[in-house]
Formats: structure tokens, sequence, C-alpha cells
């Protein structure tokens, strides 16, 4: 009786998963603070794609860790059609052609020595205006490399206005754009700076939201929205839920939520000290996100919380 009246259906096809990949290894390097996610090689990203596919899930995002000695002040790694990001892009296009919708996160903190999301002025501020031409270089090379669709996660005020442009002057006009809209200074992205092997030093507070503004977000929407966003994201996702409410009330785009690696790696330490029912806490994380009207949901549980679904799991 409950399967038949339940308000919230999950499935696969909500699933979209993080992945990390990284330049010059042999082997999967395992993320201490993310058990069972590892940075990837070519290789073993190209089958997590396959098994992604093969479980049901909607798309992956792709992100890059280039060598340490790549990394320079304009994350020129970044932007180089040869950078690791790139590379991956074709790996995984070349395994799954349009069966998995590829994504790319569109920032420069991954490639950058001093781990900001933009390049830097003078006075060692991240300069917004320097960071939209390095990302609409980025959006291009990304598009020439095969992505879907790119996510632009750096919070620069004007950042899809100018990926769209960019993207449209190449004749990219089919590539969609899903904006990290409300993107919050959080503490939750700790796990996440081990994975991309993060050189930041201080913090992103002068670019992403202070956790109690709710308001702003939603002005932070209109802009993305103004600008020409297809998709519209909020993030973190368990601890901004009335966030994610009051953006999928507002929009007739698709919203997506990302559950991010601190949200993650509190259930896996939670289940592992035997304190939390690991699957049944999955679940329920993500059928709270998708109660909340995220219809997209980024997880680094997607394969297998898609696996549990097909095998009738709720
Ligand atoms: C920035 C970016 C971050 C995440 C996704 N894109 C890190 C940050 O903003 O500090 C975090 C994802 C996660 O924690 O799972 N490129």
């Amino acid at each position: 009786m409950r399967r038949m009246v339940a308000e919230t259906r999950l499935s696969p096809a909500d699933l979209i998963l993080p992945a990390f990949v990284r330049e010059g290894v042999s082997e999967p390097v395992p993320i201490g603070a993310m058990p069972g996610v590892v940075q990837h090689t070519r290789d073993t990203l190209r089958r997590a794609a396959a098994e992604a596919v093969e479980a049901g899930v909607s798309g992956i995002m792709l992100f890059g860790v280039p060598e340490d000695a790549k990394k320079d002040g304009l994350g020129t790694a970044g932007t180089d059609p040869d950078g690791i990001l790139q590379v991956a892009i074709r790996d995984v296009r070349a395994e799954v052609g349009d069966e998995l919708i590829v994504m790319s996160d569109l920032c420069l903190d991954e490639f950058t020595d001093h781990g900001h999301c933009g390049v830097l002025d003078e006075d060692g501020r991240v300069d917004n205006d320097a960071t939209l031409e390095r990302y609409a270089e980025m959006a291009q090379v990304q598009a020439d490399a095969g992505v879907h669709v790119v996510g632009p996660s750096g919070m620069m005020d004007g950042q899809v206005g100018v990926i769209r442009d960019a993207l449209d002057t190449i004749g990219k006009e089919d590539v969609s754009i899903l904006a990290y809209t409300a993107k919050y200074s959080s503490a939750f992205y700790g796990p996440f700076r081990e994975a991309v092997g993060s050189s930041l030093k201080g913090d992103r507070k002068t670019y992403q939201q202070d956790p109690a503004n709710l308001r702003e977000s939603m002005r932070e929407l209109a802009l993305d929205l103004e600008e020409g966003a297809d998709m519209v994201m909020v993030k973190p996702a368990g601890p901004y839920l009335d966030v994610l409410a009051k953006v999928a009330a507002a929009v007739d785009v698709p919203v997506a939520a990302y559950q991010i690696s601190g949200e993650y790696a509190m259930v896996e330490a939670a289940a592992e000290k035997g304190w939390i029912d690991r699957e049944k806490a999955i679940l329920e994380t993500l059928t709270g996100i998708r109660r909340a009207g995220g219809r997209m949901i980024l997880t680094y549980w997607a394969t297998e919380a898609a696996r549990m679904l097909s095998a009738g799991a709720r």
C-alpha cells in the first residue's frame, strides 16, 4: 500500500555520477575521506562510465586532476586541448556515445596552483572578469572535446552569459549549460579537496554564497536564467533542501541538486562504525532530495543506488 501511494519515486534515470580522473596514474587512487570513491585512471573511468550506463544512470559529471607540475596561476591545463579533462571527455564519449549525458566541471580550481576557482589580481583576490575570459576558452575546448553539458561551478558573476556566447560563437549551440546557481560556501566540500588534490589555502567566501542566505539565491537564479542557463543546480543538497524546494517551485527549467563529498562521507563514516544502516540511509537522503524538488541528483552513489532501485529497493 505504501508503495502504491508513495508521493515520491526515485529511479536510476534521476541520477548523475560525479567522477574524478587523474593524469599520469596507472592504478586508481583511493580517496581516503570518500571510502569507495577513487581518482580514476583513463581506463577505469571508461569502465565506470560503461557501468553507469548499464545501471541506468543518466549522466556523468567529470572532474580532471592534472599532474601537480602542470598547475599554474592561470590554470592553463584546464584550457589545453590535451589537458586531462578534455582527454577524459573524449575517452568517455568514445565509450558511451550518447548513451550517457557527458558533463564536465567548468572551473579553474583543479588546475590553478593557488586552488581558487578563478585567476587572481595583483592583490591576490579572485578577479571576476578576467576569470570569465578563461571560462569562455574552457567552454570551447570542452565542447570541442565532445561534452554534452558544461557545469560552470566557479560562481563568477556573468559566467553563464559569457559561456553561452563562447559556445554559440564556435557553433556549439547544442551544448547545454547546467548552471551552479545556488552554490554555498560549505564545510562539506572538505573531502572533495582531497579528491582533486586541491592546492587551496583560505576559502571561497568572496564568490560562493553565505549559508545564511536564501533570497540571494533567488536573485542568482533570475540572473542565470536571464543569461541562458538550460538547467539550474542547488549545492550542497541535504543542508539546503529549503533552497532546493524554493528554486524548484520558481522555475520551469530542470532543477539539479548535488549531494556533495561531505554528505557522502558522513553516511559512509557512520555506516562504517555500525551506527546507521548504510543502504537505507543512502536511499533516504536521495528520496529527500527528490521530494524537495531535485529532478536530477548528482551523487557519488549513483551507480550503486541505481542498482538498488532496479532491484526494487525504496
Ligand atoms: C569547484 C567544485 C567543488 C565541488 C564541485 N566543483 C569544490 C568547491 O567549490 O570548493 C565540490 C563537490 C563535492 O564536494 O563533492 N570546481
